[in-house]
């Protein structure tokens, strides 16, 4: 099985992309050939500051490092590194109809904030379609949100195929997992950096410690049993405990009382240094290795190349370039 996944480099790392993604490309490249890129090209649809853009990619580039993605392991690259994702990307958008991306949510839902919709923004699908088929995955973690841009996906191959007669491409599967499916912020709403509600996984100790005591909890008194339904606090306990013996001590706590939310919030503060404290080392270590990040990268993108080669003479065969 071939697996890809990108992560669009708009804003730091945080414990919802961990939980939501990361821990899957983590798990997945013990079994699988997998392909992480940083989504840069994409990035450009939202970040139009080039000193912060250049420092967004080196950070999502060190993140990934960080918690573990590993190049001996997986290929690790960044999209604009492997230019002929633009040109299937241009083939591709000749066998796609308006309508269908006219139809995708997250264009409709962008449009619908009052967004001004550019050209980059409509064509989105499009160019993450050339993501996945230019390597052949067949499976493709992400999160619900971008479920529909697999169906998209889907039928571009099949609209190519249909137009060109000739079977180039693997029609890729999502994989979304359930369990997982909302990490919520401190604010209880979904975990996003557009509702400022995160917390990163990377950065100074003392504001991610304020975050986390921030988390918004009901006034139920110290010594009543505290309610779990829509708790942002027990779920991000429960995500975050360790083992058993952890998870029934977040049980106990919330049944049978006694515990302040304060103190509560100081446990999930320890779970989040057991949990992250090796990769924010490793992080920190990186960081003043930007040299080797770029090396990692360069390697990565040479076997994404190698990979996309025969694809991409196939295609340019069949639309009538070579
Ligand atoms: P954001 O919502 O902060 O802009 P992205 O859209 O860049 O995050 O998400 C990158 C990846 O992390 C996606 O695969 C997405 O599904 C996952 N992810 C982001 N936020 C969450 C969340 N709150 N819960 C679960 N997964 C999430
Ligand atoms: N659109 C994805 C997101 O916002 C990022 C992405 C770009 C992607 N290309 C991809 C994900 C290809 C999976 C496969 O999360």
């Amino acid at each position: 099985m071939r697996v890809l996944s990108g992560v669009q480099p708009s804003g730091n790392l945080h414990i919802g992309n961990y939980f939501g993604a990361i821990r899957q490309f983590l798990r997945l490249q013990e079994e699988h050939e997998c392909y992480y890129f940083l989504a840069d090209l994409h990035a450009l649809t939202t970040v139009q500051d080039p000193d912060r853009f250049r420092g967004l990619v080196r950070d999502l580039a060190t993140g990934f490092l960080a918690l573990g993605l590993d190049p001996a392991r997986s290929v690790i690259y960044r999209q604009s590194d492997l230019p002929e994702v633009t040109e299937l990307s241009w083939y591709l958008s000749t066998v796609t109809s308006m309508g269908l991306l006219q139809r995708c949510h997250s264009f409709k839902d962008k449009v619908a904030q009052g967004v001004v919709p550019s050209h980059g923004l409509f064509a989105y699908p499009v160019l993450m379609a050339a993501d996945i088929l230019i390597v052949k995955s067949d499976l493709v973690p992400v999160g619900k949100d971008q479920k529909q841009h697999l169906e998209v996906t889907r039928d571009i191959a099949t609209s190519f195929h249909a137009v060109y007669d000739s079977e180039i491409f693997v029609l890729p599967e999502p994989l979304i997992l359930d369990e997982v499916a909302v990490v919520p912020g401190v604010d209880g709403r979904k975990m996003s950096k557009s509702y400022d509600n995160t917390i990163d996984i990377f950065g100074p100790e003392k504001p991610i410690r304020k975050k986390i005591m921030s988390i918004v909890t009901d006034s139920t008194p110290v010594e009543d049993p505290k309610p779990t339904e829509d708790n942002a606090l027990y779920d991000l306990l429960k995500l975050f405990a360790p083992d058993d013996s952890e998870r029934s001590w977040v049980e106990t706590a919330f049944s049978e009382g006694g515990l302040g939310y304060g103190d509560m919030k100081k446990r999930l503060f320890d779970y989040y240094l057991a949990t992250f404290g090796d990769a924010r080392a490793r992080y920190d270590e990186l960081k003043n290795d930007p040299a080797e990040v770029e090396r990692i990268l360069a390697a990565g993108a040479e076997t994404a190349r190698e990979t996309a080669a025969p694809l991409m003479a196939k295609g340019r065969r069949a639309v009538g370039i070579r």
